[in-house]
């Protein structure tokens, strides 16, 4: 396994649609070791291949308290939606920034499992959320994008800043 290196937002490379993965093999499931170890090492909850600059439709998630819990979703889709919740969101891309986004509350998403199984999983809260906020990046979208451009200006502004300092 290796932890591989996140890119961070404003990076075009996170603007790339991921395509669907055909098999799940050794090579996709050798992806989803290294993913799950840099979204651990990090630490955050969820990670988009598009993140490691890697686009194809794969992602992971653990929102347990214990990170023992990983989720992988590969191709997922979103069958089901209703209702509207605002969450505060933060992304391993955009170190350091949390804001408020609205989404659907409630979800069913449709994906194959690492097994290559089709799967259902019916969800809401933070686990819905961060399902949504993954599938995002697989179309090319980063969660900053939902906000006003004056406030995209100024995470730019500020992410800037930050690398300067840390030079
Ligand atoms: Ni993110």
């Amino acid at each position: 396994m290796a932890i591989l290196p996140i890119i961070h937002f404003p990076d075009e490379r996170l603007h790339t649609k991921a395509t669907p993965v055909a098999i799940v093999d050794d090579q996709i499931r050798k992806l989803i070791a290294d993913m799950a170890e840099t979204m651990y090492a990090a630490p955050g909850i969820g990670l988009a291949a598009t993140q490691i600059d890697v686009h194809q439709q794969v992602i992971v998630i653990d929102t347990s308290e214990n990170h023992n819990n990983l989720l992988v979703l590969i191709n997922p889709i979103i069958i089901k939606a209703n209702g509207r919740a605002v969450h505060d969101e933060g992304c391993l891309s955009v170190p350091g920034i949390y804001e408020a986004v609205t989404r659907a509350a409630h979800i069913s998403v449709k994906f194959l499992n690492i097994d290559g199984k089709e799967t259902v999983l019916e969800t809401d809260g933070l686990l819905a959320v961060c399902i949504q906020h993954e599938m995002d990046h697989l179309q090319g979208k980063v969660f900053v994008e939902y906000l006003s451009q004056l406030k995209q200006a100024r995470i730019k502004q500020k992410l800037k800043k930050r690398i300067r300092e840390t030079m």
